[in-house]
């Protein structure tokens, strides 16, 4: 049976000089989360203070997200709202900023709570906007949180990354102004492009994939693919930031609905066991999961018209040239020069790559030693 598709909160504005539309809101009280200090360096901060300050909101700022945030941070960011009490959370960074914010949120509207636990059930999950709404401002294209309902917050204690998604937290509003990508450095363009690509090519080949989903991951998929390598070459490209921009959101809107595949079941668990960047991860597993996925006879037509459409015979090896093209190692080991310590993690790695949420929407289930297969293939760069 179909889930029903929600591409978005109340409003979604893109594209060059859509920040300014924090001018018409109607609230009282913004908290803005962001990682580092790097946006009250380069001005974007107060780019967002002078836009609110003209809607007669007050602002206050909670810097510290780290990348892969911790739930300790989280509660620490919680406890920053419950002190300044916003009625308006503004995520103004990457994946991780958005993620980690999102998370505050929860913990803010309902602070008798204390663990991630409530948040794994559907049932437990704790309802939102009694006291706030939530708006994104993406810095990067990206991770698509600002459409999704979707967070991993790491659990300090363990290590252990947690996946977890609910519609009930959907950004409210989501503001794409490539203006606040323009300064992101090269190597987290590519990343960040890359993790686009693998949410649009996972929408499309997953088993949940609709008439809707597929629209919107094509477009972004052939978008981004063509477009990734001009960014890279022209940083401040406006009109290139904001094509990455919109089609990470786009991608966005399709994998928060129909799932993602196994290159984000092994990339979650990569990060979990190696610390290792998502973006990065993605890009480096892309080509391998692509060649064995490709066993299954309709995800293979689809990936060979995918590649007719970027002029490329072959999609795998398209993704391969573009990872060169973007500076992308070629193999895991690669990331993880380590052979012995990559080994002693293979077992866990496995168990936690077939356990992870994004498996079941990939057009193949792959067996424990398929899996096992697959990760050497792309730790040895076979
Ligand atoms: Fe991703």
């Amino acid at each position: 049976m179909m889930r029903p598709m929600k591409l978005g909160g109340e409003q979604i504005l893109f594209g060059e000089g859509s920040l300014a539309h924090l001018e018409t809101l109607n609230f009282e009280k913004a908290v803005v989360v962001i990682g580092s200090d790097t946006f009250i360096k380069n001005g974007l901060l107060d780019k967002v203070e002078t836009h609110l300050e003209k809607a007669c909101i007050a602002m206050e700022t909670f810097v510290g997200v780290e990348p892969n945030p911790g739930f300790e941070t989280v509660k620490k960011g919680a406890a920053f709202m419950q002190e300044h009490q916003p009625d308006l959370i503004v995520a103004l960074g990457g994946g991780s900023v958005m993620d980690a914010a999102k998370a505050m949120w929860i913990y803010y509207e309902n602070p008798g709570l204390d663990s991630l636990k409530p948040l794994m059930d559907k049932k437990t999950f704790p309802k939102l906007r009694k006291k706030a709404k939530f708006l994104c401002i993406p810095t990067t294209a990206g991770t698509g949180s600002e459409v999704s309902r979707s967070i991993v917050i790491t659990d300090d204690k363990t290590g252990i990354k947690y996946g977890i998604g609910n519609m009930e937290m959907m950004p409210d509003i989501a503001i794409c102004d490539p203006v606040a990508t323009l300064t992101l450095p090269k190597g987290l363009t590519a990343e960040t492009g890359m993790d686009t690509i693998a949410h649009a090519l996972e929408a499309l080949a997953s088993t949940r994939a609709n008439y809707l989903s597929d629209i919107m991951a094509e477009k972004a998929f052939v978008d981004a693919y063509e477009t990734l390598p001009k960014v890279l070459e022209n940083p401040k490209n406006i009109r290139r930031r904001e094509t990455m921009l919109n089609a990470s959101m786009v991608a966005g809107m399709a994998f928060t609905n129909v799932s993602l595949g196994i290159v984000h079941s092994i990339a979650h668990s990569l990060g979990s066991l190696f610390n290792l960047s998502h973006g990065l991860s993605n890009a480096v597993l892309l080509p391998y999961v692509l060649r064995f996925n490709s066993r299954d006879e309709k995800t293979a037509a689809l990936y060979d018209r995918l590649a007719g459409e970027v002029g490329h015979p072959s999609l795998p090896e398209a993704l391969t040239r573009l990872n060169e093209q973007a500076g992308i190692p070629k193999a895991l080991k690669d990331l993880v020069p380590d052979e012995q310590a990559f080994m002693d993690k293979l077992d866990r790695l496995i168990e936690l790559s077939v356990n992870d949420g994004c498996t079941k929407t990939n057009p193949i289930t792959p067996t424990y030693e398929e899996f096992k297969t697959l990760i050497m293939h792309a730790y040895h760069g076979q």
